[in-house]
Order: C-alpha cells, then structure tokens, then sequence
C-alpha cells in the first residue's frame, strides 16, 4: 500500500496507544503454561501479538478472545503444551519465537518454529546456544529458522550473553523456571527491558537482580496472569517525535508505560531540549506507567552509547529523524543490533533518510546525523515491511516540506494497525 503523507502545521490532541506488545506477548506465552484461566486487559492488538494467541493455540492452549482489549488464556499447567502436527509459524515476530523457545527447551516434545523471510533471516543461535548449554536439543537452520527444539530435562545455568539483549535473557529466564536443582543466572553486558522478570514477580516468583545478573529460581506451577497492560512506549514515540518537531503542537498521550529501561527515548529527547512533562506517575500491573504532556521545542545534537541503546533500541530510527532537525551532529554508536532486526536498521534507516534529504551516515555500530533546524525536502521511501521504518516515514512526511510518498504502509500493523487513522486524527495541516 502506498500512502502520501503531506506535510503538517502541527499536532493537537489526546490520544491512548495499544497496550505494550511485548507485554501483550509475555502475558499471553506465560497464561499457557499456568494453572488455570489468565485475564489480560489492555491487550496491544497487532500482528505480532495476534502471533503469540495462534503460536498457544497450536500448542493445545485454549483463548477466549472476542477481540476486544480483554483476553483469556486457559492454561495448560507448567509442562502441558502437546507437540503440534504442523510447524510453530512465528510469522514476523522475532520475540514470541525466541521467549516461546525457552518454554519449549523445557517440554516433552519435538517442536519446529518457522517464521516468514524477515524473521528466517534473523540470528537464532544467540537462543539456542544457552539453551543448549541447558540440556535442551537445539537445531537451526545455518543459524536460523527453522529452529527444532527437543526439549525437558534442563539444568540451570549461569549465562553471560555477548549481546544486550532481553529476548536472550528471557528465552533463558523463562527455561530457568523449568530447570531442575537451583537458579538459573544470566548476567548482561548491559542492561534490557525487564518485562519478563516483572511479570514473573507479579506470578510470586523469585527473581532477583545483583548489578548485572538476573537470577530465577524453578517453580513447580505457576498461578494464572492477570494483568492491566498501558500504552507502548513505542508506538507513541513517533507521536511524541512529530509534536516535539512541529512547532504549535501541544499532545497529551494518557497511560504510556515509562519502565526506565525502556523510555529512554524520552531521556534523549530531553537532552535534546525537548518539552515533555511525565505526569500521574502510577504502578499498574508492577509496571510504571504515566500520562505525557508533549509541547514543542527547538532540538540540538546528542551522543548516544552502548549503555543506553537497550533502553530505547525501538526507537533509534526516530532518533535519527530527530537528529535531523537538531543543530549539530549527533552520533549513535554501540548499536550494532540494529542490524538484525525486523530488517537491517543500520542500512534501511540511512538510505531512507537519505533519500529523503537528511544528511545521514551509517556506522558498523550506529549512525552519524548532521542536523539543521528546517524542515527535510521529502520524497519517496519504502517501509522494507518494517513497521518502525513506515512510522518513521509517516513522521518524516509530517515534518517534510513536500511530504513523503510511503510504500510498504501497511507494515505499521506489525505492531499498531490503527496507527495512520491515528496520527491524522492529531494532525492539524
Ligand atoms: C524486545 C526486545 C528487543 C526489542 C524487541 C522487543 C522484547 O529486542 O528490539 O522489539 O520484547 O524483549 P532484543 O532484546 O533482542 O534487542
């Protein structure tokens, strides 16, 4: 689909973003394996969540879903889930594969997970190595999926990642809890989102965190979820981005969930001299979540480390916009990551920008961003079915002087389908 985006005078209005889909996702993976029936409100409906429910379905999970915010999940107990006759289709979602493989290294069973062309050509030894490691057998495909996994009988371990990152931590959290004689550890050359082990508190399990390393003790079941999910900070990121550029916008975003180790978006926006006001601070769920008062303000340029790139990895290809409207050079370094996502953001973030006249150079480990405080030129981009790529897109084409023609805009339902309907609801022109 191929969208124009015109350029905006300015952003006006309150909106509520879908509940947070790795959340959503975590919810939906750990009500399958507990006892009894699981109440998720604020589900964040999108492709890679409606995955999670068909990945448990296939697994012999029985969902209660009438599509609205509220799903039910009635689980199967800690070892319950039945080897299915066709392979585990993980679609695009890169993290309901990689946390359901730490669930299934500790099942009976043969299990096949593929995904679709983005996901097969993302790194998958970086799960079964530890998993592994653990006792489970693990195969991919050149590192890749199909990944088969032929799990149980684990034993703990204490693993040091090479990467930063919680879909490893989790995949290895989530099959500590099956592993048999003590806890299982992980230690993170830096620190991730904590969703994982925020829920696991909230089931009453023991997880604990010295400086770098995690640790969760096994559990013979695990009771039923029920939790309240706020706003993803990652789809409201390019709202917040677009009122902080355009001058006059003033956009209030209610119940955003702000844990520290991923909002830092709004930490760098703020170096950055943006005007944003965290308000009605509150814990839903043992998650922080706020309500957000967006202003615009002038931008200048920022640094960004290895050390901070976890906490808002999500959102770099925004920051690059930002940047491009800052006065100054900003540098992103330490965020080779980028390179295996749903697409190589690395490559896919610069050409696009470049194209679309922003002064940009891409790093092995980030990227470099010369800004000026005028609005881009515009142009053509393409999503590259990358759902982060079509949002900033959408953002670039609102803050552009001739707008940006967008193909591939459909990808935003990867992650936030009502996104467009949204965004032109706030936008004054
Ligand atoms: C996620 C972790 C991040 C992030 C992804 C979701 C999660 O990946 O990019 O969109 O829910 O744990 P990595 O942890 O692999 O960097």
């Amino acid at each position: 689909m191929k969208l124009t985006i015109e350029p905006a005078a300015s952003i006006e209005g309150a909106i509520a973003v879908p509940g947070v889909k790795g959340i959503s996702q975590r919810a939906v993976l750990l009500g399958a394996i507990a006892d009894g029936e699981s109440r998720i409100d604020g589900f964040g409906r999108s492709a890679d969540t409606e995955t999670a429910l068909s990945v448990v379905r296939q697994l012999g999970v029985k969902v209660d879903d009438d599509g609205s915010e509220t799903v039910r999940v009635r689980g199967v107990g800690l070892r319950g889930l039945r080897t299915p006759e066709e392979p585990l289709d993980f679609g695009n979602a890169g993290t309901v594969l990689r946390l359901a493989a730490g669930i299934l290294a500790g099942q009976e069973g043969r299990f096949e997970l593929v995904g679709d062309e983005s996901l097969s050509s993302r790194p998958q030894e970086r799960i079964a190595e530890p998993l592994r490691q653990m006792g489970a057998r693990v195969e991919t495909t050149d590192g890749h999926a199909p990944v088969v996994i032929e799990g149980g009988g684990l034993k703990p371990i204490r693993y040091q990642p090479p990467m930063a990152s919680a879909q490893v931590k989790s995949a290895v959290l989530l099959a500590g809890l099956l592993a048999d004689g003590g806890a299982t550890r992980v230690v993170e050359p830096n620190l991730t989102r904590d969703h994982t082990e925020r829920l696991l508190r909230e089931l009453g399990v023991s997880v604990r965190r010295r400086g770098a390393e995690i640790s969760v003790s096994p559990v013979d079941s695990l009771p039923p979820v029920d939790v309240r999910i706020a706003g993803d900070i990652s789809s409201a990121a390019p709202f917040i981005l677009a009122a902080t550029l355009l001058s006059g916008s003033e956009l209030l975003v209610q119940g955003v969930n702000v844990n520290p180790l991923r909002a830092g978006f709004l930490d760098v926006l703020e170096r950055m001299g943006a005007n944003i006001a965290v308000f009605n601070r509150r814990t839903e769920s043992g998650e922080p979540v706020a309500d957000l008062e967006v202003r615009s303000a002038p931008l200048t340029a920022t640094q960004i480390d290895a050390g901070e790139v976890p906490r808002l990895i999500d959102e770099l290809p925004l920051v690059a916009l930002a940047a491009a409207l800052a006065r100054g050079e900003t540098v992103v370094r330490g965020a080779a990551e980028l390179r295996v996502k749903e697409t190589d953001r690395i490559e896919t973030v610069t050409t696009s920008l470049k194209a679309l006249g922003v002064r940009i150079a891409p790093g092995d480990d980030g990227f470099r961003v010369r800004g000026v405080p005028s609005r881009p030129r515009g142009g053509g981009m393409g999503s590259f079915g990358d759902h982060r790529l079509a949002m900033l897109g959408a953002v670039a084409g609102l803050v552009s002087r001739e707008g940006v023609r967008l193909e591939g805009a459909e990808a935003v339902a990867i992650s936030f389908p009502g996104f467009f309907d949204l965004l032109e609801s706030v936008t004054q022109r």
